[in-house]
C-alpha cells in the first residue's frame, strides 16, 4: 500500500521488525546481547528498512549505500546527528561538539581539527606511534602471554595523549590516563544514551574522570596561554603540533580564541572519539593476523622491503605498505569499532521510499552493511585482496562505511590508519604471536565493541630484535 507524506511523492509503509517483541520495551534483551546479529537477521528476513520500538522510542533501521547515502547527505534539519549525539554531552561539555548552539557552530569547532588531521604531513606523529610501540615491547619479558586488546589499549592512550592534548599533559597525567579514559567511556553505555542524569555509580566515576581530566587540560592551556598570548597570531599547523596549539590557534568566525572550556572539551572528545576505536582496530587487526597467519610472512617481506632497519618510520612508507593496508581495512570491514550511528529525525522524512516519521531515531550499522553479499562477495571471509586495484569492493560510495559518511564523516581516519598501521609494522618486527585461546568474539557490552576480554595472546620476542 502506498500513501503520500505532505503532498511528496508516494510512500510504501515501514515493514516492522519481524522478531517477537513488548510493544514499549522492543526487542531489548536480544538489541542488548547482541545489536549486530538481531538487525542483520532482520534484515535478511524483511530487507533494508524496517521500524521497532526500543524503550519507547520509534527506531528506524536502515541498510546499504544508497541508504547510507541519504542517511549521510540528508540536511540537518531534517536528520540531525547533534539531536541524536546529545547524550555525550556530560563527557564532552556544554556547548561542545553535538551540544553547539547550532550546526554552524560545530563545524567550526571541528573545522581547524579536520584541516589539521586531514594534512598528508604527519610525520611528527608517526614518530611519537613508532617510539610509544618500541617502548611497550620494550617492557615485556622474553616471551610469555598478554592481554592484547588491554596492552593496544595503553599504546594508543599514550599516543592520543601526546598527539592531541600534548606532551605536558602526558608527563603530568600519564599513568592515571588508561583509568581515567576507561571511566569516561564506561559512563556512555546504553543506558546513558536514554538517562545521562541517572544516579548510576558508573556516570558518578565518569564526571569525577571528566573533572579531574578537565583541570589538569585547563592547567596545561594556562600555561600555554602565558608563553603564547591568546591575541599573537600562530601559524598554520605544523608537523608534530599538537591538537592542543591547533584548537589555541583557531579563530571564531568575529576572530576571537575559541574560549578555554571549549578547546578542553574538543580535545576530550577526540580523545573519546578517537583512542578507544583505535585501540579496538588494532586489536581486531591481530586477532585476524592469529587466525590467518599464511599473511605475516608476505607482510614480513612488505616491511623489509619497504622500511630499512634502523631508519625512522615514516608516513611515506606507511602510505606504501599496501598489503598491510588491506589487512587493516579487512578488519575495519569485518568488525568494525563503532556497530551502531544515529541520527535523530526532526521532520517527517522519506527513506529508500518509506515514510520515516519525525521522532524517529534512524540508524545505520557498519558492522551489518559491511557484511552484505550484495556488496562484498563472501562477506564473511577475510580476504584482503577485495581492496586490490580492479577489485576494490570498497570504492562504491557508501559501502565501507567505519568512519561514517557526507559532512560529519570522522575527522580521525588518517590518525587512525597511520596508528594501527604503524603499531603493527613494530610488532610484525619485533614479536611473534600465536592465539591463547580458540574464538576471539565481540563484546557488545560496550559502545565501541573489541574482542572480548581476557583477549589473551601468546608471544616471543624475535632473535636479533630491538627490546
Ligand atoms: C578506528 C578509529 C575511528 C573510528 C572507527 C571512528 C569512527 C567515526 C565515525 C563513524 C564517525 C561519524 C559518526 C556519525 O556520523 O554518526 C566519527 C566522527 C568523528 N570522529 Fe572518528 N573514528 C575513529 C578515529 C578518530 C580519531 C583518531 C579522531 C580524532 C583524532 C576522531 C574524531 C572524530 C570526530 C571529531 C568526529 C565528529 C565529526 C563530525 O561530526 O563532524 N575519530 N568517527
Amino acid at each position: 500500500m502506498r500513501t503520500r507524506t505532505s503532498g511528496g511523492p508516494p510512500t510504501v509503509p515501514l515493514p516492522r521488525m519481524p522478531a517477537r517483541h513488548l510493544p514499549w520495551l522492543g526487542p531489548l534483551p536480544a538489541f542488548h546481547r547482541d545489536p549486530v546479529a538481531l538487525l542483520r537477521g532482520a534484515r535478511e528476513r524483511v530487507g533494508n528498512a524496517f521500524a521497532f520500538p526500543l524503550l519507547g522510542q520509534d527506531v528506524v533501521f536502515v541498510s546499504g549505500p544508497e541508504a547510507h547515502a541519504e542517511v549521510f547527505e540528508a540536511d540537518e534539519t531534517v536528520l540531525s546527528p547533534r539531536e541524536a549525539y546529545r547524550f555525550l554531552k556530560p563527557v564532552f561539555g556544554r556547548g561542545v561538539a553535538y551540544d553547539a548552539a547550532t550546526p554552524e557552530e560545530m563545524d567550526a569547532q571541528i573545522a581547524p581539527l579536520r584541516a589539521a588531521l586531514g594534512s598528508r604531513n604527519l610525520d611528527g606523529y608517526v614518530r611519537v606511534m613508532e617510539a610509544e610501540t618500541r617502548a611497550q615491547v620494550a617492557r615485556w619479558p622474553a616471551e610469555g602471554e598478554i592481554d592484547l586488546l588491554t596492552e593496544l589499549n595503553r599504546l594508543t592512550v599514550a599516543i592520543a595523549t601526546r598527539c592531541l592534548i600534548g606532551e605536558e599533559f602526558h608527563r603530568r597525567m600519564g599513568p592515571e590516563l588508561p583509568r581515567l579514559y576507561r571511566e569516561l567511556e564506561s559512563g556512555i553505555r546504553f543506558a546513558g544514551i536514554l538517562s545521562a542524569k541517572a544516579p548510576l555509580p558508573a556516570f558518578r566515576r565518569r564526571d569525577r574522570a571528566r573533572a579531574a581530566l578537565a583541570e589538569a587540560i585547563g592547567e596545561v592551556i594556562a600555561e600555554r596561554r602565558r608563553r603564547r598570548p591568546p591575541d599573537e597570531p600562530a601559524g598554520p599547523a605544523a608537523d608534530g603540533q599538537d591538537m592542543l596549539a591547533v584548537l589555541l590557534a583557531a579563530r571564531t568566525e568575529d576572530g576571537r580564541p575559541l574560549p578555554d572550556d571549549i578547546v578542553t572539551g574538543m580535545l576530550i572528545a577526540m580523545v573519546f572519539a578517537g583512542q578507544h576505536t583505535s585501540a579496538v582496530l588494532a586489536a581486531w587487526t591481530g586477532v585476524l593476523l592469529l587466525h590467518h597467519p599464511e599473511y605475516v610472512p608476505r607482510l614480513r617481506g612488505e616491511q623489509e622491503e619497504l622500511w630499512a632497519p634502523g631508519s625512522p618510520l615514516g608516513t611515506r612508507a606507511l602510505h606504501r605498505m599496501e598489503l598491510l593496508d588491506h589487512c587493516v581495512r579487512e578488519a575495519e570491514r569485518l568488525y568494525p569499532p563503532l556497530v551502531l550511528l544515529m541520527r535523530k529525525a526532526l521532520r517527517d522524512t522519506v527513506i529508500l521510499g518509506h515514510h520515516v516519521p519525525a521522532g524517529s531515531l534512524v540508524m545505520v550499522s557498519p558492522a551489518v552493511a559491511h557484511r552484505m553479499p550484495e556488496v562484498f562477495r563472501d562477506p564473511d571471509r577475510f580476504d584482503p585482496s577485495r581492496y586490490a586495484a580492479g577489485r576494490a569492493e570498497h570504492r562504491r560510495p557508501y559501502s565501507l562505511i567505519s568512519f561514517g559518511g557526507g559532512k560529519h564523516r570522522c575527522v580521525g581516519p588518517a590518525f587512525a590508519y597511520l596508528q594501527v598501521k604503524a603499531a603493527w609494522s613494530v610488532l610484525l618486527r619485533e614479536v611473534d604471536l600465536r592465539p591463547a585461546r580458540s574464538g576471539y568474539v565481540p563484546d557488545y557490552s560496550t559502545l565501541v565493541p573489541g574482542p572480548a576480554t581476557p583477549c589473551t595472546v601468546r608471544y616471543r620476542k624475535r632473535p636479533g630484535r630491538p627490546s
